[in-house]
């Protein structure tokens, strides 16, 4: 019989206060130049399904949707996914959000052409991780890219701190895509990566 762990019981519970209490510093409203680079460069051109993991308010799935993707979002805090659904109406955009995780997507029969996780993946378990990435591949079409933002971990970090080493993600995708690039950057005085993966 296979057992699959929910995530953390309140993990939830902890993501919803934090947009309860506007404790949301990542939730600029702002869509990263890497993004706009990305567009910009001709790579990322709709038509096409884009998937934004731990969407947030939607300030990114609402910019793709803008430029004409079926953009799709989707967020384990309800709070977060009730705020981006209001955005998109006041901006009478057509994105769709759901309240899931990332970890047991409830999509199927989607071939997405891109993918975006703004620090979503970098603060899942090892075992999250795994499935996240099986479910995303199975969602993704050949060629398709995929976007990633997270904080670094340090080679001392311990079992329980959050963030990926760049070689953890190179292992982690290797079986389903290539990887483009990778930028070390910094936000404040943290060591943080940027992404872009393609299917294979
Ligand atoms: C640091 S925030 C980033 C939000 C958004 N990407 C942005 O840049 O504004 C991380 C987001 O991931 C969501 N999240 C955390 N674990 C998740 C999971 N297992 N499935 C779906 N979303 C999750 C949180 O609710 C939160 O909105």
């Amino acid at each position: 019989m296979t057992h699959h762990s929910p995530p953390e019981r309140n993990t939830h519970q902890i993501w919803n206060e934090r947009y309860l209490l506007g404790n949301t510093p990542w939730d600029t409203g702002i869509t990263p130049p890497e993004l706009y680079e990305l567009v910009e460069s001709g790579q990322l051109r709709p038509p096409g399904v884009t998937l934004d993991l731990g969407c947030g308010t939607g300030t990114n799935v609402n910019f793709l949707a803008r430029l004409g993707f079926t953009a799709i979002g989707v967020d384990l805090a309800w709070r977060a996914v009730a705020m981006a659904r209001y955005k998109a109406w006041v901006a009478g955009l057509p994105p769709l959000f759901f309240v899931g995780d990332v970890a047991h997507l409830p999509l199927a029969g989607i071939q997405a052409s891109f993918a975006l996780d703004m620090g979503c993946l970098h603060s899942l378990s090892g075992e999250q991780r795994q499935r996240y990435v099986h479910s995303l591949a199975s969602l993704m079409r050949c060629d398709g890219l995929y976007m990633l933002y997270g904080f670094d971990q340090a080679p001392e970090a311990g079992h329980d701190d959050r963030g990926f080493a760049p070689d953890e993600i190179a292992a982690r995708f290797a079986p389903h895509f290539e990887m483009l690039w990778q930028r070390p950057s910094m936000q404040g005085d943290h060591p943080v990566a940027w992404y872009l993966l393609q299917r294979r």
